[in-house]
């Protein structure tokens, strides 16, 4: 459903140019679990901001299911908003609004009308054991709120592709295992960037990011 060729990007530092991606290849398929762990500043991020369309690679090809080409912006675009859900390191969700006004504004920017995103948001918040904070200000929450926070939206959009950066990492053993079976019963393809080996247990593929490229986690 995704391809990406001998994908490369490098950034200008003080220090001079930094190569982050060195052709890095992948071949995704649908129903994938992708699990990418890697030091911390070695790339990971910036892979997913790839794959998300997010951030133009210097060179490469990305191409999605019927060959369409992600290097030209307006499919990229139509490809982000059809395909895409992320889960962001930074979580990024609008603190001035309530956990439901979070979620359901999402769905609601995908033509879904206001009672049905609002049931829908709802319905997570209670798979995720989370509906007591729905008319709560994300403002008000804990670190580890937010991320389930997080998780929920992307649950609850249910696109074709998840792309998770760290969602764990603020998580409690127990809140953990919730998030990841919730997950792991979607029938999106998941790319999800860890440490976590919870996470690793429900993937099928596990890659290692190392200077610039992914290899097999061994
Ligand atoms: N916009 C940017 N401009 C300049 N350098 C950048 C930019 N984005 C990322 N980098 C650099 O690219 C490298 C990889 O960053 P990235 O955020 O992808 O790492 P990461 O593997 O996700 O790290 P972490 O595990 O800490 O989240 C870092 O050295 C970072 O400073
Ligand atoms: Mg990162």
């Amino acid at each position: 459903m995704l391809q990406l060729n001998n994908i490369c990007k490098s950034f200008r530092t003080n220090q001079g140019i930094k190569t982050v991606l060195n052709n890095v290849s992948l071949q995704v398929k649908k129903g994938d679990r992708i699990w990418i762990a890697g030091e911390s500043g070695c790339g990971k991020t910036t892979l997913l901001n790839i794959i998300a369309g997010l951030v133009k690679a210097d060179s490469g090809l990305m191409i999605e299911r019927k060959g369409i080409d992600l290097t030209d912006e307006s499919n990229r675009a139509k490809y982000r908003y059809d395909c895409i859900g992320v889960v962001p390191q930074g979580i990024c969700l609008i603190s001035q609004y309530t956990v439901l006004e979070n979620i359901s504004f999402v769905l609601r920017m995908h033509q879904m009308s206001k009672e049905q995103a609002e049931k829908k948001a709802l319905n997570v918040l209670q798979k995720l054991q989370m509906e007591d904070l729905a008319f709560d200000q994300v403002k008000r929450l804990s670190m580890g709120q937010k991320q389930r926070v997080a998780i929920a939206r992307v649950l609850a959009l249910e696109p074709p592709i998840i792309l998770a950066d760290e969602p764990t990492s603020a998580l409690d053993d127990s809140s953990s295992q919730l998030a990841l079976n919730l997950l792991s019963n979607v029938s999106s393809t998941l790319i999800i960037v860890s440490h976590d080996r919870d996470v690793a247990s429900i993937c099928n593929r596990r890659y290692r990011f190392s200077d610039g490229t992914l290899r097999d986690f061994v």
